[in-house]
């Protein structure tokens, strides 16, 4: 490809670093495309639901960093250059997720999980064993990942107050997106994971999520 970039060791670990640092401070990832919750009505959530809301959306949040320290990750050992643009351009998708969420979150008065280092250095991690191991289960993972976190979707649409507009046009908005990284992973031959595989990822997903709703 004409315009592909070459860049050294070096110049990768540096990238990694920009892009951990982007993830985990606050307000430090620039969304691509506005927020879906811009154009619908800020509406008075009282007390109590506004603090579920920002519980749900704080999940909802670490679960993109997860997803961004998977990119990251496999991004660093995945074997084809195609797989590696394919991931970062999924992963400035996830950026976006990552900026709307925390943008929503402060809304509601709250703050993203502190527990955001430790599942990026976990996330990280197994994305880039992933790689390692093959593309194929690299994309696997990603195609399950996605699968995931479009449970977690559903199930917080369904938990949303009716008249919270903003959170659900981002909810939306992020499950379209996820569905179509799903599909994307799955194209590019990602391996569908067997349930046993699937169940230990849901159950790590479940630790996150009443993690994190609190923490
Ligand atoms: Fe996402
Ligand atoms: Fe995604």
């Amino acid at each position: 490809m004409a315009n592909e970039r070459h860049y050294s060791a070096a110049d990768r670990l540096l990238l990694q670093a920009d892009a951990a640092l982007r993830t985990l401070l606050p307000f430090s990832g620039k969304p691509y495309r506005p927020s879906p919750a811009q154009s619908e009505p800020e509406t008075q959530l009282d007390a109590g639901q506004a603090r579920h809301v920002a519980g749900l959306m704080r999940v909802n949040h670490t679960g993109e960093v997860c997803a961004q320290a998977l990119y990251q990750g496999q991004s660093l050992t995945a074997q084809l250059p195609q797989v590696r643009s394919a991931m970062e351009q999924a992963a400035n998708e996830e950026v976006d997720h990552l900026a709307w969420c925390e943008q929503r979150i402060r809304e509601l008065d709250s703050r993203p999980s502190l527990l955001n280092p430790l599942f990026y250095g976990l996330s990280f991690g197994i994305g880039a064993a992933a790689g390692l191991i093959s593309d194929r289960i690299s994309l696997g993972f990603v195609a399950a990942t996605e699968d995931q976190v479009c449970k977690h979707l559903d199930d917080h649409l369904g938990q949303l107050p009716e008249e919270d507009r903003k959170s659900r046009a981002i909810l939306e908005q992020m499950r379209i997106d996820e569905r179509q990284h799903a599909a994307t992973a799955l194209e590019a031959g990602g391996l569908r994971f067997p349930a046993p595989v699937k169940f230990g990822m849901s159950l790590l997903s479940k630790v996150m999520t009443k993690t994190t709703y609190r923490i």
